[in-house]
């Protein structure tokens, strides 16, 4: 019997719709399983630059560190696209990850089997399978590295700087050492350190972490070569690690190929102790938004991975995974996730509440 004290950001477009649902899933497994959750609502990305003028205002910071874990659903739209870099919805995403010290990015990439024919690799490729996790570094490198711009001698120039110390690195590579190590023991660490000197560090320390885990089998992939790779020999990848622009990137690449990006949960950690957020890898999809047509799924799946990482649920989190399977399998399908037009007689079109219904049902 737990309390938990969950920090809700349903954000922009979809966001409120998804994390709704996922209330509705955390109510049911508390009821199941005797625990309580409470919400408590927060504002942050363009809904709050609507209301207060700043992406992520101090309250809302305030509220998720007050909070045993954040949800949130997404930010951003086009009606904030104009504004400067510091004050677009997604300053308050990368606020939120340096404020809390969310360092690690899990983000599990899994072709559930009732979907397989929505990947779209050819199907040789994905009859092998895929269950992945990258995890991506999320609070230095490029993203938070000096970045400016100066006149030069042909005009205007921008840069951008990709910054790692030991530190950051050590403690990303421990994270995906000690996850592939309750998984298949294989880590794949993705860098450039055929030119970035950044990535010779990574490379290096990578290296040195792994004298710690001789049960890891370890390997190292170019990125460019990492994003073949993973669409031509999916099933040879078990934990993944990479550096925070190359995990953005490679991150929709492996989410793409499990057919809809609809269904990716993620989870953003930080040392022990301080809340961890969980967010679906899919955005604020504005053109669909309050129209009840968003996958739900990835936002409940990441429902799971908060009981799991954050309150140490983990018969909780596998319920609420095997409710959805359920779901499923029953032929269910948003969307997002519907298949081509052989098939589609056994699958059954429902909306964003009512495939969140399903699963609360699938609960009960
Ligand atoms: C993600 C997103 C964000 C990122 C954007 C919205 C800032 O693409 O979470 O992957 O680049 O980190
Ligand atoms: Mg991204």
């Amino acid at each position: 019997m737990g309390k938990y004290k969950i920090a809700v950001i349903p954000g922009d477009g979809i966001g409120p719709e998804v994390t709704n649902g996922t209330r509705r899933v955390l109510d049911a497994v508390g009821k199941r399983f005797g625990h309580s959750f409470v919400f408590d609502e927060w504002l942050a990305g363009g809904i709050a630059i609507d209301a207060t003028g700043e992406p992520l205002p101090p309250a809302t910071v305030a509220g998720c560190r007050g909070s045993d874990a954040v949800l949130l659903g997404a930010v951003g739209g086009p009606q904030w696209d104009t504004l400067p870099g510091d004050k677009r919805p997604e300053r308050a995403l990368l606020g939120l990850r340096s404020a809390l010290g969310l360092y690690a990015n899990l983000r599990p990439a899994i072709l559930h089997g009732p979907l397989a024919a929505a990947s779209p690799l050819h199907p040789a490729i994905s009859a092998r399978g895929i269950d992945l996790v990258f995890v991506r570094e999320l609070t230095g490198g490029i993203y938070f590295g000096s970045r400016g711009r100066r006149q030069g001698p042909h005009g205007t120039e921008a840069y951008d700087t990709e910054l790692y110390s030991t530190m950051e690195i050590e403690r990303i590579a421990r994270t995906a050492f000690d996850l592939a190590r309750q998984r298949r023991r294989h880590l794949t660490s993705v860098d450039k350190a055929n030119v970035l000197e950044s990535s010779r560090l990574w490379r290096e320390t990578v290296i040195r972490v792994a004298a710690d885990y001789p049960d890891v089998a370890l390997d190292h992939l170019y990125v460019d070569n990492a994003s073949m790779q993973l669409i031509r020999r999916p099933d040879a990848f078990d934990v993944l690690v990479a550096s925070n622009l190359f995990g953005d990137i490679l991150s929709d690449e492996a989410a793409m190929i499990t057919g809809s990006i609809g269904m990716l949960p993620s989870a953003s950690l930080g040392e022990p102790g301080t809340p961890g957020m969980y967010e679906p890898v899919h955005g604020s999809a504005p053109d669909i938004a309050g129209q009840d047509l968003a996958n739900p799924l990835a936002t409940i799946l990441s429902g799971a991975l908060m009981l799991k990482l954050s309150f140490g649920l983990a018969k909780e989190a596998a319920a609420v995974e095997k409710a959805v399977q359920a779901v499923l399998e029953a032929g269910y399908r948003t969307g997002d996730i519907m298949e081509q037009a052989e098939h589609a007689a056994r699958q059954k079109a429902v909306g964003t509440q009512a495939m969140s219904d399903l699963v609360v049902a699938a609960l009960a």
